[in-house]
């Protein structure tokens, strides 16, 4: 029986407040809008044949389902936690749990910034941490991920990859 290729697929989270994201203190945050982001990594997405679906929520249980919902429907996650990032060991379970490829990220550099959010809950259990670039924490997330789930994933399932298309 033929296969159905897939391209491969990563989950972008957005935590609280980062729904008004341009208006939200744009001095730390920036001026980009989450929509002009969420565009800016579809369009990197595809450059390299990945599809993204994209969820931003201010409810830790909305982010912890979304997160046991993406083992089946994803191969990678980008999460910016928001302020759950120094408070959830919810969050910080379920990555663990699922055991999807995560990246971190953050807008801001936290280790800048006021000692509350020196700490990551979410650090330990992802492969790595960007911080500190702005909007481009998301775009360099997203590049990381995207080179990690080649060399990882599309060897183990060849399956997902578009260059197998038929
Ligand atoms: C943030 C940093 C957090 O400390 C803060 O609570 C946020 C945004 C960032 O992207 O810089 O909401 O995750």
């Amino acid at each position: 029986m033929q296969e159905v290729s897939k391209l491969p697929s990563i989950l972008v989270l957005h935590g609280p407040n980062l729904n008004i994201l341009g208006q939200r203190e744009p001095g730390i945050y920036g001026t980009a809008t989450l929509a002009e982001i969420n565009q800016r990594l579809q369009q990197e997405a595809q450059l390299h044949q990945f599809t993204l679906s994209f969820l931003q929520s201010n409810h830790e249980g909305v982010l912890v389902d979304a997160i046991h919902s993406a083992r089946d429907q994803h191969q990678g996650l980008i999460i910016n936690a928001g302020a759950y990032t120094h408070t959830s060991i919810a969050i910080r379970d379920a990555i663990a749990a699922v055991g999807l490829a995560t990246v971190e990220v953050h807008l801001s550099n936290i280790y800048r910034r006021e000692t509350f959010r020196h700490h990551s809950y979410i650090a330990p259990v992802v492969l790595g941490q960007i911080s500190g670039f702005g909007s481009d924490s998301y775009l360099l997330g997203l590049q990381a991920l995207v080179r990690y789930l080649s060399q990882t994933t599309m060897q183990a399932h060849p399956n997902l990859s578009s260059e197998n298309e038929t």
